[in-house]
């Protein structure tokens, strides 16, 4: 009796000990570095203008608060976050924070990031876990007072931010959820298509209906605007940069092509166009173009 006792939990231990690397499964970087492409993180993290290496940072953000530099975000012990854990890059993403706790300004654009499922974060994280470490050092953000002071992003926060994801991750063969998932989330394009006001919290009654950014004017993505073009034209703009009536996509969106969706599959393509279809028409009040 005691025997089989001692036996039955040396079973149990066995079991927790075999079953343990699934509670620690490891991301899939090459899943990740989709990830990274649909989320255009090499863009403010790379300093193009100097040739950095990329993801090591240094990449100037002008916003009407000033200007942020884009942090080192390669696996250096240093310089870069080499010395996080997963759960620390999870609680950058979804809550905006630092691992001692202090904020993020918006300006890494976790309100969108947040949304993001569990597995895009892990395999983003492994992803991030294969680049080759830079000791490029980070620079001080060069804010106008008193938006330098990082605490006050706590009553932003209060204000416009919440903490997702507020829905499930889009079924397979959902297209429109997928493309509010590549939309609203991971391409955050509403961090420039949709207007804010002028503490820079988003006007959510007029979703991705244009804006005025320091670069200059957005277009309006709901189909008030978009419905002269069709389905194929805006794929091939999405994918080209070249828009029906001739002309090419010019900067930051040029950026945004290039990075982000150039790289997208057919199908994410195709859902992204779907979802916009589906965004609630709007005039747009801050910018008309
Ligand atoms: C629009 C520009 C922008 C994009 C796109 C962006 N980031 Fe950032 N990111 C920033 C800025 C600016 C900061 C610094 C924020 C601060 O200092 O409060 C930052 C901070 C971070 C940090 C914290 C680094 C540290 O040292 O504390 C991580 C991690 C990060 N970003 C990862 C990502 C990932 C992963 C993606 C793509 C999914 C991404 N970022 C996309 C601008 C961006
Ligand atoms: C960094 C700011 C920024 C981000 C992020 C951004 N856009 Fe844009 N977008 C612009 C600007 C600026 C233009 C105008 C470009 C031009 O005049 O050539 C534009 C133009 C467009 C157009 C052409 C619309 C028209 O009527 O001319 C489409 C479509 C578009 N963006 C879709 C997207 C999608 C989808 C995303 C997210 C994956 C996105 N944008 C993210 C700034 C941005």
């Amino acid at each position: 009796m005691k025997l089989s006792r001692l036996l039955h939990s040396l079973f149990l231990t066995l079991c927790a000990v075999l079953l343990q690397p699934a509670a620690f499964a490891q991301g899939d970087a090459k899943a990740g570095q989709y990830i990274a492409k649909a989320g255009g993180c090499v863009g403010c993290h790379t300093d193009t203008k100097t040739g950095s290496v990329p993801f090591a940072g240094g990449r100037a953000l002008e916003t009407p608060f000033g200007t942020f530099f884009g942090p080192n975000i390669t696996p250096d012990k240093q310089a870069g976050i080499g010395k996080w854990t997963e759960a620390d890059f999870k609680r950058a993403l979804r809550q905006g924070e630092r691992p001692d706790g202090s904020h993020y300004f918006p300006a890494f654009p976790y309100p969108s990031f947040t949304g993001m499922s569990d597995k895009d974060i892990q395999d983003l994280w492994a992803y991030l876990q294969t680049l080759p470490p830079s000791n490029r050092a980070n620079q001080e953000h060069a804010l106008r007072f008193p938006y330098s002071l990082r605490f006050l992003v706590g009553g932003w926060k209060m204000l416009f931010f919440k903490q997702g994801p507020q829905q499930a991750a889009a079924p397979a063969n959902d297209p429109v959820a997928r493309g509010a998932y590549l939309v609203n989330v991971l391409g955050h394009c509403g961090e420039c298509h949709t207007p804010r006001n002028f503490l820079g919290g988003p006007d959510t009654k007029a979703l991705l209906s244009g804006a005025v950014i320091p670069e200059g004017k957005v277009p309006n993505l709901t189909p008030t605007r978009l419905k002269k073009w069709s389905d194929a034209e805006l794929k091939e703009y999405l994918k080209t940069g070249n828009a029906p009536n001739g002309d090419v996509v010019l900067e930051p969106m040029s950026e945004v092509v290039t990075n982000t969706t150039s790289q997208l599959t057919p199908e994410d393509l195709a859902a992204m166009v779907a979802y916009l279809r589906t965004v609630p028409a709007h005039e747009g009040i801050a910018a008309k173009k």
